[in-house]
């Protein structure tokens, strides 16, 4: 018998103003709203399936699903847990959710779900993953307690507030990934995740792999130690008013403005990770060359930002890519770079 089989892709997503720091308690509400830029290649696919059998189990397997890119992620056992867990969150609250949304929804009794996915970005490429891949796992669910249905496929495409929706129990599994659910501008506060408007041109990601080793500190712990930094007091305050100003320069399409914001973003969310106790870092020796290189440009439309990992993300307008790409090549030849474009979100 052929099993029952979801398919979905949720892009990974850029912020130009950080979600660093959690309030207290589960959940993953963030000490302050964020904002950003969904990309659209960079991103995880996902099977679910369902095969007959008298009793309930899930797990995860490693392998690429049948129509998706790239490689299987390496999970370690919490790694696995922690997806699984989420799936069985997702599973007990996703009835009430779609019948918020008149969705029918069933969650079968007994069966064998097996879940698998892919990253299209390489492994050791050290882009954080947890944003497409708890987006998708969610979406996913979804599709799957409401059988897959027509009319859960027509609304999710159509009504952003159920996409909305999706994207807040996303968050409880990772706090990034609620920005995957719409495109291209996200804003993340709170329970509240919203698209807002752009008068940017569409814009490009070059993203420049300086290093290709795991992370030491993962964003998650990243999240509890920045606390203990002397320069967290005030983190809250800086980044609302960042999120505030870099709002006004996408609505008026001020790409100069946006881009000094997001300068200033990942140099406070670094500087926390530098005075954290005990400290740590994540750049590696090409880094700091490259955002040096960028800034000596002294170009309107380029802006570069990090997030909890060594490499440079550089957006710059669609219609500069090749250029940009062909300047950073000649410029840094011993680093690969991945290019990808702005999107809008998580597909089923
Ligand atoms: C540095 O979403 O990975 O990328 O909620 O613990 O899963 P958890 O954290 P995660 O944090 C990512 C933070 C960041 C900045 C950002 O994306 O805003």
């Amino acid at each position: 018998m052929t099993p029952f089989r979801i398919l979905v892709r949720a892009p990974s997503n850029i912020a130009l103003v950080k979600y660093m720091g959690k309030l207290p308690g589960n959940g993953n509400l963030p000490a302050n709203g964020s904002v950003s830029l969904t990309l659209s290649q960079l991103a995880t696919t996902l099977e679910m399936t369902l095969t007959p059998s008298p009793t309930w189990s899930r797990r995860w397997m490693p392998g690429v699903p049948k129509g998706g890119k790239g490689d299987s992620p390496a999970l370690s056992p919490a790694g696995v847990e922690r997806f699984l867990g989420h799936f069985d969150r997702c599973l007990s609250r996703l009835p009430e959710i779609l019948e918020n949304f008149k969705i029918p929804s069933a969650v079968p009794k007994c069966g064998e779900v097996v879940i698998r996915s892919a990253n299209s970005f390489p492994a050791a490429a050290g882009i954080a993953s947890s944003a497409s891949s708890f987006g998708a796992l969610t979406l996913a669910c979804a599709g799957f307690v409401a059988y897959g249905s027509n009319e859960f496929q027509r609304r999710f495409k159509s009504d952003p507030l159920l996409r909305a929706a999706l994207a807040n129990l996303s968050r409880e599994g990772s706090g990034s990934s609620c920005r995957s659910f719409d495109g291209p501008f996200v804003v993340w506060e709170g329970e509240s995740v919203k698209r807002i408007s752009s008068a940017l041109p569409p814009l490009s990601d070059l993203v420049v792999i300086t290093a290709a080793e795991e992370k030491k500190v993962g964003s998650s712990e990243a999240h509890a130690r920045v606390r203990t930094s002397p320069h967290w007091e005030g983190r809250a305050a800086r980044a609302e008013a960042r999120l505030a100003a870099a709002r006004g320069a996408i609505l008026r399409g001020d790409l100069r403005l946006l881009s000094d914001i997001a300068d200033a973003d990942f140099r406070d969310m670094h500087l926390l990770f530098e005075t954290s106790v005990p400290p740590f870092s994540y750049y590696a020796a090409g880094t700091t060359r490259i955002l040096d290189f960028i800034e000596s440009q002294d170009s309107v439309s380029i802006t570069a930002t990090l997030d909890a990992g060594p490499n440079v993300h550089v957006l710059v307008p669609q219609s500069e890519e090749a250029h940009w790409k062909r300047i950073l090549s000649l410029e840094f030849p011993e680093y690969p770079i991945l290019v990808d474009r702005e999107g809008t979100g998580a597909e089923i």
